[in-house]
């Protein structure tokens, strides 16, 4: 009776759909779903600077899960389904909207430029921007217009992501002031969820550190992978401080990366 025995796939055996970046996306034990697998590779500007940062991916995977079952809970849709282990999550198979997402409430990094702003400022208002997800064409920032020509997402679309994305800052930016943290901008992705003949827009790919710029709102000290991008160093303990003010790890923990190494 052995045919009756749930299967376990080996990590190295099950079909690898697609490797970005920072992530690893894996066939799914059932259809429909994929297993998000978190890396420790951090990029920055199109992937030109690159290194790997023990434990970057367990506390993106935690960070992200908390933030995820949060939404779902308050009736946010997204493409998470649970953690699975430390670094892997299972998901629910959706077509990704080429949009990254951008939401603002405070000037900083391409608005600052830009636009000539301080870093820091206040915006009179939240203001969302679409960039065309294309590593080539380095994700250029393109309008509503842009999208619907080209065929990237329909109007209609386009009023569904930005009133995910409106609900996703208010909600984001509530829970880290209540952490003491500055909410200054992020960075979401949106798929197409299949439910028989009905399709409604998700929140897709992850929240972390990685895509968001969070400052403590005393000292002002990024807790995002700005430290990265800036080489200010120090990535592991502002992540680690951001789970840590989320309730994700208790006062003392670490995060485990791995484990045995073997020794060469
Ligand atoms: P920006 O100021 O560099 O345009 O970034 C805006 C936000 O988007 C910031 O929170 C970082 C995030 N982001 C990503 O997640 N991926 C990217 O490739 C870029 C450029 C920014």
């Amino acid at each position: 009776m052995d045919f009756l025995k749930p299967r376990y796939t080996p990590m190295n055996r099950r079909r690898r759909i697609y490797e970005g970046k920072a992530k690893v996306l894996y066939e799914g034990p059932e259809p429909g779903t994929l297993i998000q697998h978190f890396k420790d590779d951090a990029t920055a500007f199109n992937a030109k600077k690159h290194e790997v940062i023990d434990g970057k991916g367990v506390l993106n995977n935690r960070i992200s899960e908390f933030l995820f079952q949060h939404l779902n809970d308050i009736g946010v849709p997204t493409h998470f389904i649970r953690r699975l282990n430390m670094r892997e999550q299972l998901i629910r198979e959706v077509e990704i909207i080429p949009l990254e997402v951008v939401v603002r409430n405070v000037a900083a990094g391409s608005l600052a430029t830009r636009l000539g702003l301080e870093e820091g400022t206040q915006l009179p208002r939240s203001i969302i921007e679409f960039y065309y997800k294309n590593d080539q064409l380095n994700d250029p920032m393109v309008s509503e217009e842009h999208i619907t020509a080209f065929g990237w997402a329909t109007p209609q679309e386009i009023d569904d992501i930005m009133a995910l994305a409106i609900r996703v800052n208010d909600f984001l930016s509530g829970l880290f002031l209540g952490v003491g943290i500055r909410l200054v901008d992020f960075k979401m992705e949106t798929g197409r969820l299949w439910e028989g003949d009905m399709m409604r827009i998700v929140v897709a790919d992850e929240i972390s550190p990685d895509s968001c710029r969070l400052w403590d709102i005393k000292s002002q000290d990024k807790l995002d992978k700005d430290r990265f991008r800036k080489d200010l160093g120090g990535l592991i303990e502002a992540y680690t401080e951001v789970a840590r003010r989320l309730g994700i790890l208790a006062e003392n923990e670490k995060v485990q990366t791995g484990g045995p190494r073997l020794v060469q």
